[in-house]
């Protein structure tokens, strides 16, 4: 029987995509959720892990800025690709060049609009709803050295309404997230392997 693919999820908080990612390939043929990658010891996302029994390896920034530490634990766990779902620090050189091609990151809006530092969650709907937009929704993205200006591998759109608030526009933003982020990532990794 050949390997699975072995995916890596990087995630800072809440982590529902992160626990959708791990639900669709729960008992996927070839691809597997090894671990999952986690920067803020108090983010949700490691009571979600727990429940899905995918082992956490917990790092900060010394760990991923100053030494080779998290890019050890990927080879440790055989890592194949690297997922990003809500994760908010950029990704050092010494990983983007060991796994050229082979990060993905989501983006809760339409790049290059809405992108760059500081743009992440909450603050990417408010700033979408400030400036008055009709539509917003989500972008996938390839990772290189610069916040969000990776190759986009896919785009979805979704009305903003009048009545819209941060949250009503986040709920539908992670709705579409749900639906087209597990698909997207078996798509990319079909063509590139
Ligand atoms: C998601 O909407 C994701 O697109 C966004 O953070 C949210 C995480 O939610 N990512 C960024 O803003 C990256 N710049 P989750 O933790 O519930 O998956």
């Amino acid at each position: 029987m050949t390997q699975k693919v072995r995916i890596a999820i990087f995630a800072s908080g809440s982590g529902s995509n992160a626990q959708n990612i791990v639900q669709y390939f729960a008992s996927h043929k070839s691809i597997k959720v090894e671990v999952a990658f986690v920067n803020n010891p108090n983010a949700a996302v490691i009571e979600r892990m727990k429940t899905c029994n995918i082992p956490i390896f917990l790092f900060n920034k010394k760990m991923f800025y100053e030494n080779n530490d998290v890019l050890d634990a990927l080879t440790t766990f055989s890592i194949d690709y690297i997922v990003l779902a809500g994760f908010l620090w950029l990704v050092p050189s010494n990983i983007i060049e060991s796994y050229f091609n082979r990060i993905v990151n989501i983006h809760p809006a339409l790049l290059p609009k809405f992108g760059g530092k500081g743009m992440f969650g909450n603050n990417v709907h408010e700033a979408v709803l400030k400036n008055r937009e009709s539509f917003s929704g989500i972008t996938i993205h390839e990772v290189n050295h610069e916040y969000d200006k990776g190759k986009i591998l896919f785009q979805a759109i979704c009305p903003v309404l009048p009545e819209d608030t941060v949250e009503t526009l986040s709920h539908r933003i992670h709705k579409l997230e749900y639906l087209h982020y597990p698909k997207v990532i078996e798509a990319w990794i079909a063509l590139n392997y």
